[in-house]
């Protein structure tokens, strides 16, 4: 990998204001408890434009904050040119995953999407991160799990598969 290059990952949901700024704030604190921050870019985006400039969900906030994580993200729209700044989109469900790939202009772009359920381990009936907009409290910690667990393979993944060290 180019020393000078980091390496970019963006998180995408539906919203951009539960799912991908959490898993945000939690591949964030990753990287730097590692000593990577330097390495790494790390941003989120959602596929619709309900709640753009918005912080993230409040109820989203309240769960993560108990765990160490202020969610301070402002919630924006995938561009065309994230699909050139970033190495890996990471979309939270199959609807994600296809719409991140329909917005994609090259088949190279499309190859750089990825679903986070492909990186979940600890939790074999979850092969997605669930929407937890309509839910309760369970929704959005089983959210947090969820990004705890996919996060931690994700990085180990990229940072073997790319050579990363400090
Ligand atoms: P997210 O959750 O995709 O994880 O940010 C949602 C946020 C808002 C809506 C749906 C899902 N909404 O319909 O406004």
């Amino acid at each position: 990998m180019n020393e000078s290059k980091k390496y970019g990952i963006l998180f995408v949901c539906l919203g951009n204001i539960c799912r991908s700024p959490a898993a945000q704030a939690v591949l964030q604190r990753m990287v730097d408890e590692r000593g990577l921050a330097d390495r790494f870019l790390i941003d989120s985006a959602g596929t619709g434009g309900y709640h753009i400039g918005d912080l993230p969900d409040k109820r989203m906030r309240v769960h993560a904050r108990p765990r160490g994580y202020e969610l301070t993200h402002r919630a924006r729209r995938v561009q065309s040119y994230d699909f050139e700044d970033f190495d890996l989109i990471v979309g939270m469900d199959a609807a994600n995953v296809d719409d991140l790939c329909r917005l994609a202009a090259t088949i190279e772009q499309q190859d750089k999407v990825v679903m986070m359920g492909n990186y979940i381990r600890q939790f074999p009936n979850y092969d997605y991160v669930p929407d937890p907009y309509y839910e309760g409290s369970e929704g959005f910690e089983l959210v947090l799990d969820l990004l705890e667990d996919a996060c931690d393979n994700l990085l180990n993944q990229i940072i073997q598969q790319n050579h990363i060290t400090k």
